[in-house]
């Protein structure tokens, strides 16, 4: 497996694969891997092929970092992680530093519109800008033909499917299933910043969803499953709820009345200072899949 940290070094060996007709897939990380960013790497190798070739990046992106939040404290281990990524079979990892990747002279941004302003574009301004600045670096950096992200982080996935048809991309985006703990937790780089007893706590994220599946079916209204779920996760003292929302599951859209078609639900709460996010989509009784 090459690491690369150089634009310069990663150009040179992605063209001479291209020139071989191998398929390129990225899986872009901001690193300290757990079992769901594996899960990415397998996905980009199922598309890849024995032939092609599957590329990681690891960057702790700070543009989508503001400010008080946790780029300072966002875990990192790359010896740890290349060793995975290498156990995986990836072929190769882009591992820049900052400098590497931000010309502090630069005048370009990438800025999404109103989908970055809703959910977590509220809480956090301006990180999906910072996303979508430096996801679009890194496609033309590696150019790659198609690329992986998880659908843990649902908006950030509708903010990148939506740029990259907006701007003329070719790039095939293929959203990755989320991966749970044993009692439900989505997997995430930050569960490891959780104290013991906010670790314990931090399964009612799932719990609340899968009770929102179970009712979604009833013929139950948005604003009632809405309520309800909030309900579920304040009942849990350690759980600060930042956000819960329902929206159309194509189109993150506002929904009200009783749900007629797929809704997701997406949850923001905090455990201390750790965020955390989660999601499910679930049906109505006409569109049970
Ligand atoms: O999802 C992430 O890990 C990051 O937001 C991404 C897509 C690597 C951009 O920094």
């Amino acid at each position: 497996m090459q690491v690369c940290r150089t634009k310069a070094d990663i150009r040179t060996l992605l063209d001479g694969w291209r020139r071989d007709g191998a398929p390129i897939v990225l899986a872009p990380t901001m690193g300290f891997l757990h079992d769901g960013h594996l899960s990415l790497m397998r996905l980009a190798r199922g598309r890849a092929g024995a032939q092609g070739k599957v590329i990681a990046s690891i960057f702790v992106n700070p543009t989508q970092f503001g400010p008080g939040e946790d780029f300072d404290s966002y875990p990192r281990d790359e010896a740890r992680d290349l060793d995975m990524l290498r156990s995986e079979g990836v072929d190769a990892v882009f591992a820049p530093d900052a400098r590497e990747v931000y010309d502090p002279a630069a005048q370009t941004i990438v800025e999404p519109v109103e989908l970055a302003k809703i959910l977590i574009g509220k809480l956090r301004p301006g990180h999906f800008r910072g996303v979508a600045t430096v996801v679009t670096k890194l496609f033309n950096i590696l150019r790659p033909d198609a690329a992986v992200f998880g659908e843990k982080d649902y908006q950030q996935l509708a903010v990148i499917r939506t740029m990259t048809r907006d701007l003329d991309m070719d790039i095939e985006i293929i959203g990755a299933p989320i991966a749970r703990e044993a009692d439900g937790l989505a997997m995430s780089s930050r569960n490891i910043r959780l104290s013991p007893a906010d670790r314990a706590a931090a399964p009612i994220l799932a719990r609340a969803l899968d009770e929102a599946a179970t009712l979604a079916p009833t013929g139950i209204t948005a604003s009632r499953l809405r309520s309800h779920v909030r309900a579920t996760l304040e009942a849990e003292p350690r759980a600060h709820v930042r956000s819960v929302d329902i929206r159309d599951a194509a189109t993150l859209d506002s929904l009200s009345g009783p749900l007629t078609r797929p809704a997701v639900i997406l949850l923001a709460v905090s455990f201390g200072p750790v965020f955390l996010i989660d999601n499910r989509v679930v049906h109505p009784a006409s569109e049970v899949p």
